[in-house]
């Protein structure tokens, strides 16, 4: 028997999971660690951590999981997208990397609009820009840490420099390159025209791969470090969202991922890459070549119920989630606007704020959480609606992430989507797809198609109930809204309190 590591550097923590070729996962760990916040509104993590995650997680893996590390056949990554890490000519670590959900580059986005404009960078990268992604990060370090700028060698993307550890190459793929917003997604290349607009020279950029494209075998110190056998292939591996989307199984049109994680996702395949021209919604490329996906992002999905239970609430999140099954529909009049941190899809508005509306003295605990959950879907039925604007084919839902393990979550999403709700066999859904794409890249699997029908079963599956949908319509139209009314306030009081 073979078997397959995946390894995802999430934002959360480190995880490695080893499965068989039937996609039974045979051992999982995971390795905790932080978001560092410098300055309010930072957001950054040493990529020395995600190695040391890494080489933990790795040696867990293999001293818990009945199997011999020379019987793993390959090794993919999975990595939270959009974040910069900076490399000297030595290889070296320069400064801490900044990560996806790091807002300090708003101004670097004005600036990319002002002077790219908006039809020119939707026609180049098929995407709005927001902070944190690579091309508004090294703005933000040419204008602020210049010293930092001119000693940069190489840019990385997470996931990339952990493959560097294991096996030496530097190297990307289509996948994770897309969310630069450096990169002409609907070519597949470096876009040279923004390149040269923005005045970031293209030699610092890795080659970019397939996401099942063999980059390079694990080192001797990697095997020294990890357990590893030395030689053991390792693909490129691919951005967490569409990776994840691969361990759903969600490879095909007509197929929709909801992903309630941290933040929150709508995610769909398509054959050519269609993007919102309005730029609310983002056009990736998929793992799969010559493929490209769709998404909606809303930034602070779970996050808005772990802020709750944190800050205000406190209680486990079973029992937060049983006094809101006990709430009818609607919180008795309260919604959420879920914008603790801003929000990308559809606003694209960094200083948007989070709002509970419609408080009573008759509101408790059970309604302020019946209204996150609520609220959270009710802003990705935004990307939904998107979606069917641009035309795209919608036959089933999977919900994927913590809100599809919630039955109340799932029924939420099946009523406010009024759509079936469908979960699947694997819970580790980033670990399994970088696993899958080590098992296409070295022949285990031939093609997408045929490990997805190898290892992914559809579960339960949550109806719309009529009623509910009717109501919750009525509701989307009051909480879509409340953005526009509250839109320059956000504003000025971002401005007061930045
Ligand atoms: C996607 C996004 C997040 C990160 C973190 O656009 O920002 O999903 O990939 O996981």
């Amino acid at each position: 028997m073979s078997y397959l590591l995946g390894i995802d550097i999430g934002t959360s923590g480190a995880k490695s999971v080893v499965m068989d070729e039937s996609g039974t996962v045979q051992g999982t760990a995971l390795y905790e660690y932080d978001i560092d916040t410098p300055n309010p509104g930072w957001a950054e993590q040493n990529p020395l951590v995600w190695w040391q995650g890494t080489v933990e997680t790795i040696r867990r893996v293999l001293a818990n999981a009945p199997i011999d590390s020379q019987d793993i056949a390959g090794i993919g990554l999975s990595g939270q997208m959009h974040g910069t890490v900076f490399l000297d000519p030595s290889f070296n670590v320069i400064r801490p990397a900044i990560i996806w959900a790091d807002q300090r580059s708003a101004a670097q986005c004005r600036k990319i609009y002002n002077e790219v404009g908006q039809d020119l960078l939707a026609q180049l990268t098929a995407n709005p820009i927001a902070p944190g992604f690579m091309a508004a990060t090294l703005l933000w370090i040419k204008t602020h840490q210049s010293k930092t700028f001119e000693a940069l060698h190489k840019i990385m993307l997470p996931k990339d420099y952990v493959r560097f550890r294991l096996c030496g190459e530097i190297a990307t793929d289509a996948s994770d390159a897309a969310g630069t917003l450096l990169f002409d997604v609907p070519r597949r290349c470096w876009s040279t025209e923004l390149l040269a607009r923005l005045g970031i020279p293209k030699i610092i950029l890795p080659n970019v791969n397939d996401s099942a494209d063999i980059m390079g075998q694990v080192s001797k110190q990697a095997a020294a470090e990890t357990g590893l056998a030395a030689g053991t292939p390792v693909v490129a591996g691919g951005a967490d969202q569409p990776v994840a989307a691969l361990g759903n199984g969600v490879i095909k049109e007509g197929l929709v991922l909801s992903t309630i994680g941290t933040g929150g996702q709508l995610f769909t395949p398509v054959k050519r890459p269609r993007f919102d021209p309005k730029l609310r919604t983002h056009t990736f490329c998929h793992v799969l070549p010559d493929e490209w996906y769709v998404m909606g992002a809303t930034l602070c999905a779970g996050l808005s119920l772990k802020w709750f239970r944190d800050n205000i609430g406190p209680a486990p999140y079973d029992q937060l989630c049983a006094e809101a099954q006990e709430m009818s529909l609607g919180s008795e009049g309260l919604l959420f606007l879920p914008y603790l941190v801003g929000e990308r899809t559809p606003h694209m508005d960094p200083t948007a704020r989070g709002v509970f509306f419609g408080l009573t003295l008759r509101h408790g605990r059970g309604h302020l959480v019946r209204a996150i959950l609520e609220g959270v879907v009710l802003a990705l039925r935004d990307s939904l609606e998107i979606f069917k604007e641009l035309g795209i084919r919608i036959d089933r839902i999977i919900a994927s992430g913590g809100g599809a393990k919630n039955l109340l979550w799932r029924q939420i999403q099946a009523d406010i989507f009024g759509t079936d709700v469908m979960t699947t066999n694997i819970r580790e859904q980033a670990g399994v797809g970088a696993a899958m794409l080590a098992g296409i890249g070295t022949g285990l699997f031939n093609g997408p198609g045929e490990a997805c029908d190898r290892i992914i079963r559809y579960g339960r599956t949550t109806h719309p109930i009529p009623e509910n949908c009717e109501r919750y319509n009525d509701l989307y139209e009051i909480f879509k809204g409340l953005y526009p009314k509250l839109k320059e306030d956000f504003r000025k009081i971002a401005q007061k309190f930045p």
